[in-house]
């Protein structure tokens, strides 16, 4: 019986997550998303070609993995769809290397609209929700309202469509929200779920469990970050499912004692997109280099993301969060021109100096301390052996290691599958 790895974001999402879960993918049989949907925009770069999946996990060029679409995840069809014929034009099979679970919950036209009309209703106070219906269609699953992809299998499939529809045309009536777009929507979505039942829908619970029983190898992919968790993220300025370790099992039917390693994907900084507290946020000139040097837009809604310094009291607190066994860090190239950079080790908080992330995270409440580091200041692009990495960078991953007490086995150096050095850990060097 074989166990099963997690790879997760640490902090708000956008971390790098599909890259390295390319990257490994080699040492993998299995790739299995759990939680998240098209909200998600996961880069992968290798061979000159750039792609970007959004529900489709992240193993998917590889041609001896299965990638696996698990129950936690909700799927819009139609954004499915369009990724698998974008697969298509790089590798014809990848779409046989695919499965989806009868238990993942579907997107409706209507949660997109009900998404819409909620931020519209919020006004100032909006979520910066990505508008893909993935709070709405997250509220029908507790809800108990769901459809689910198995159902579209199934006889009553129409008839319970258009109950829930009926449903959310009452909410959407009660915001005042226009509909004129739904009509088209609807058309395309059907036809979507035309073409979707031709996909290879499992049981995906039974599935992973006969392939551990087997002995493969299998990697849980997250979505989002864990500052975006719906329990332990800058609540309510969060996503609508458990982006942390536990969405491990419960997304795909794995039980804990069978999670082995965590692998914990953090930047060299801190980004966030949408609203919500973000204690090192910088509005000034060195939050705008940042932004230029990582090319810091939104994959999935072109969004300009905010930037500042890396957050070690909220990455501990991801860590802990998450039982991560190893840290990777990415975007080191992005800091190459910094003579001096600065990290966050604690907050005063109410004239206190405090080293957690407390519950208030406000920024008039929350002030970071900093602690300046020495920068590299040198390209790391071509760095192809840890051994050669400056002392700058060994100090600043050690600094790390030693603030949050895990070790750092991979350092990423540039967007592409290339660009990439594992080491053994900083922490024993
Ligand atoms: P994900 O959502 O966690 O998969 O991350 P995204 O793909 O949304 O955002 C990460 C962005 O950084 C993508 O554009 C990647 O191509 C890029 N990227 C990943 N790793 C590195 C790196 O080490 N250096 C640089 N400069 N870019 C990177
Ligand atoms: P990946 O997987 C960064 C953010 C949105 C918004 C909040 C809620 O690429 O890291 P939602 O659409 O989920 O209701 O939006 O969460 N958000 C992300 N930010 N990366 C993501 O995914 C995100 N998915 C959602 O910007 O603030
Ligand atoms: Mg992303």
């Amino acid at each position: 019986m074989s166990n099963i790895d997690v790879l997760l974001g640490l902090q708000w999402g956008d971390e790098g997550k599909g890259k390295i879960v390319d990257v490994l993918t080699r040492e993998y049989d299995i790739i299995a998303r759990f939680q998240g949907g098209p909200n998600a925009g996961h880069t992968l770069e290798f061979e000159g070609i750039k792609h970007v999946l959004h529900t489709i996990p992240s193993g998917i060029f590889h041609h001896k993995a299965t990638n696996l679409v698990g129950n936690g995840v909700v799927i819009d069809p139609v954004i499915f769809l369009k990724e698998i014929n974008a697969l298509k034009t790089i590798d014809d099979s990848a779409h046989h290397r695919l499965m989806i679970s009868r238990k993942a919950h579907l997107i409706l036209p209507t949660h997109r609209l009900l998404d819409a009309a909620s931020e519209t209703a919020k006004g100032k106070s909006k979520i910066g929700s990505t508008l893909k219906g993935i709070g709405p269609t997250y509220m029908d699953k507790t809800g108990r309202n769901g459809i689910r992809v198995g159902d579209i299998e199934q006889p009553y499939f129409q008839e319970k469509y258009r109950q829930l529809v009926e449903k959310h045309m009452q909410l959407l009536q009660n915001y005042n929200f226009d509909i004129t777009p739904l009509a088209d929507m609807e058309k395309e979505w059907m036809s979507a779920i035309d073409a979707f039942r031709s996909l290879t829908l499992v049981d995906s619970e039974q599935y992973l469990f006969n392939a551990m029983k087997d002995g493969k190898q299998i990697l849980a992919e997250g979505a989002q970050g864990s500052l975006l968790d719906i329990d332990f993220g800058s609540y309510p300025f969060v996503t609508s499912s458990t982006t942390t370790a536990a969405g491990a099992c419960t997304g795909l039917g794995v039980a804990p004692n069978k999670i082995k390693r965590v692998l914990g994907i953090f930047k060299a900084y801190c980004t966030r997109v949408g609203s919500g507290p973000f204690p090192t946020e910088l509005f000034d000139e060195t939050g705008e280099q940042l932004r230029k040097a990582g090319k810091e837009f939104g994959s999935t809604t072109g969004r300009s993301r905010r930037c500042g310094w890396l957050d070690l009291p909220a990455l501990k607190y991801a860590v802990d969060i998450n039982g991560v066994t190893e840290l990777m860090m990415m975007k080191a190239d992005v800091l190459d021109a910094f003579k001096s950079i600065k990290v966050c080790t604690g907050y005063r908080y109410h004239g206190e100096q405090i080293d957690y992330l407390p519950y208030a995270t406000d920024p008039n409440y929350l002030e970071p301390i900093y602690e300046e580091r020495e920068g590299w200041n040198c390209d790391l692009t071509n760095l192809s052996d840890w051994n050669d990495a400056p002392v700058a960078l060994l100090k600043y991953v050690r600094f790390i290691e030693d603030y949050v007490g895990i070790p750092v086995t991979l350092v990423s150096v540039g967007p592409d599958r290339a660009q990439t050095l594992k080491i053994s850990s900083a922490m024993n060097a």
